[in-house]
């Protein structure tokens, strides 16, 4: 099958339509077992039915498809159903959001690199994109984790990752999905925001060989960074304006202009500093950029809803506000619009 005649005006139509209308993605991905860290965090029964019902209150929420173009799913949350039967893809599909599926089977330890991630799931991968396919997915999510500490990131990993981020993305261009490629340097760390733009900049780099080794049509992929930030343990922290500048000028640097667009990771930030730095970049450089700037965020837009949710029936209204509130600010952030002030008028 060739990409080229057979997909790529399809995978361009997917792409445009994941970062138009100033919308974003919503990553609910997580896996059964990050889904469970949360869950008992937040004091959540462990279960398969508090996920399944976790997830309805996301889906279900009313407006969602305002602020929202495509939702990230999980292999088990692909398959399940709202109470009444009614598969999770087709209610998002009726609320005008596209659905979208986590295929990486994991991030591991690299044999021979201490403290280093290798990201699993290439094995088998073209008959499982088939599948997610006919089940209406028409993109896929693949993560790649870089550590920042002392002597690492290696090339080892940042090459090691890189190649296989180049290698699922073209087989999810062979199969019509479009390839979210997303390379996360860690906020882990002592680190400065200097040596996460240094580190991002030499990851995406290589990643961007890759693509181009691999044969991946760059106007059929999104790309997924980290902003550029410094560590969560650095003593510097970094104004709002600071950490966009870096961002923007990182990815200029990097990331070629036929990329459509750019969906940040939210990365462990608060979902209102997330939305701030979203917002300031697209205040300070929207309309000299060639790529949307858009978000892909999970805990910056679940986090509050999650916690307010607690498992309780009776609390799924007002989770699903919190939730369509973070989602209604980071559109706002899309086009410059967010302030502080949103935070305090929704609720
Ligand atoms: P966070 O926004 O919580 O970082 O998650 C995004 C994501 O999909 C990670 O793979």
């Amino acid at each position: 099958m060739e990409v080229s005649e057979l997909n790529l005006p399809e995978l361009i139509a997917t792409a445009g339509a994941m970062v138009a209308g100033d919308k974003g993605l919503l990553a609910m991905d997580e896996s059964t077992a990050t889904c469970n860290k949360r869950f008992e965090k937040a004091g959540i029964p462990q279960t398969e039915e508090a996920r399944r019902s976790y997830r309805e209150l996301i889906v279900t929420t009313p407006g969602l498809g305002e602020f929202i173009s495509g939702v990230i799913l999980y292999d088990e949350t692909i398959r399940q159903s709202r109470k009444d039967g009614t598969p999770f893809v087709k209610i998002i599909i009726d609320a005008g959001i596209i659905p979208g599926i986590k295929v990486d089977t994991g991030a591991k330890e690299m044999a021979g690199h201490p403290g280093e991630k290798i990201t699993e799931g290439l094995d088998g991968l073209r008959g499982r994109l088939r599948e997610y396919f006919q089940m209406g997915a028409r993109f896929a999510k693949w993560r790649a984790v870089i550590a920042v500490s002392v002597g690492i990131p290696s090339r080892g990993c940042i090459e090691a990752n890189a190649q296989a981020l180049a290698r699922y993305a073209a087989l999810c261009q062979e199969t019509g999905l479009v390839p979210v490629v997303e390379p996360e340097v860690l906020m882990d760390g002592e680190h400065t925001l200097e040596r996460c733009g240094e580190v991002t900049e030499e990851v995406l780099r290589t990643v961007f060989i890759q693509l181009y080794t691999q044969r991946v049509r760059l106007e059929g992929i999104i790309l997924k960074p980290n902003m550029v930030l410094p560590g969560l343990t650095c003593p510097r922290q970094e104004a709002v304006d600071k950490v966009a500048d870096a961002t923007v000028r990182c990815l200029l640097r990097a990331v070629p202009a036929a990329v459509p667009g750019i969906a940040f990771l939210s990365g462990g930030q608060s979902a209102e500093l997330a939305s701030a730095r979203l917002n300031a970049m697209n205040v300070g450089f929207k309309s000299r950029l060639p790529w949307a700037l858009a978000f892909s965020f999970a805990r910056a837009i679940q986090q509050p809803a999650l916690e307010i949710w607690q498992g309780q029936d009776a609390n799924v209204p007002a989770a699903q506000r919190a939730l369509y509130h973070r989602a209604g600010c980071n559109r706002a952030a899309r086009r410059g619009e967010y302030n502080a002030a949103m935070e305090k008028t929704w609720a």
